[in-house]
This record gives structure tokens, sequence and C-alpha cells, in this order.
């Protein structure tokens, strides 16, 4: 995004500093993600800590610090899911999609592809207990799911086995 874009959204709000999350939400909606050097230029144009904004878009599950892909592919780690298998639901996916264990985002668990086609996250309880282990791609639930249904669900979302 570049600084005439950014000045556009700020000047949507009479007052800026009391409309931080509108601003970026509409930065967030508009790329996809906060890029650093946005939030960074939104610091000095607000006068507002960089701190603070950062504060704000961790706290938020809406807004990512990097790229979101084209799906998005949460796993349930509730309880029900747990112990139905969730763990090695994700582990399968994180080794079909190519997903190293263990990289988080700020302190989420939000990991996207290389070729930026799925994002991986995790989730505490869909409310759909009684079909644990659940999955969700780009809102659809999938239920009672195991390791050896994942590349067929996936191939519906343009996965293909590298
Ligand atoms: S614990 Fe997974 S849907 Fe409730």
């Amino acid at each position: 995004m570049d600084e005439k874009t950014l000045d556009e959204i700020i000047s949507r709000y009479d007052s800026p500093s009391g409309r931080l999350l509108g601003i970026l939400e509409e930065i967030q909606t508009s790329e996809g993600y906060i890029p650093r050097d946005v939030l960074e230029m939104l610091s000095v144009k607000l006068d507002v800590r960089l701190s603070q904004l950062y504060s704000l878009v961790t706290f938020y599950s809406f807004f990512s610090l990097k790229p979101i892909g084209e799906h998005v592919v949460t796993v349930c780690m509730g309880t029900a899911c747990h112990v139905r298998g969730a763990a090695e639901i994700l582990t399968t996916l994180e080794k079909l999609l190519g997903i190293e264990r263990g990289t988080t985002q700020d302190g989420k668990y939000s990991v996207t592809t290389k070729d930026n086609k799925f994002t991986l996250e995790i989730a505490r309880c869909f409310g759909a207990c009684s079909i644990a282990p659940v999955i969700d791609i780009d809102g659809d639930l999938y239920g009672y799911t195991t390791p050896e249904r994942l590349p067929e669900i996936l191939e519906d979302y343009g996965w293909r086995e590298p």
C-alpha cells in the first residue's frame, strides 16, 4: 500500500486517534494483511506508538501481520477434537502442506505455505464437538476427519501431491 492510499483511508476518519481499529480494518481488507511498513507509516502519521499498533493488531485475530493464503484451513484443538486425534490431523496437514511444525505468527498458530495457497491455523472448538475431530476450510466444516481423508479434502481446494 502506498502513502497516498493510506492518506485516503485516514482522511475518512474525523478523529484518527479514536478510529485506529477502523483504519487497521481497512488496511487488512485492502491488503489481506497489515504490512509492517504501512504500520510504521501509520504510527508516524497518527503520532501513535508503533508498540500500541502492534498490541492492537496482535490482540484481534482478524488482523494478520503476514499475507494470508488463498484458503484458510483451521484445525479444532478443543477438548473433544483433541481426544479424537486432532494433534494427528494437525501433524498430517503440516506434512501435506509442507509447513514446518512450530512456526508461529505473533504467538498465534498461523502459517502460510510458500506459494500462498494455504494458511493453516488452529482454533478452540467450533461448537461441532459431536462430529469431532473437525477442521474448517474457508468456512466449510469437515467432521469425523481422519489423516487418510485429508488429501481428498484438500484436493477440492486445489492441493496436489507434491
Ligand atoms: S472441540 Fe472441536 S468442535 Fe468442539
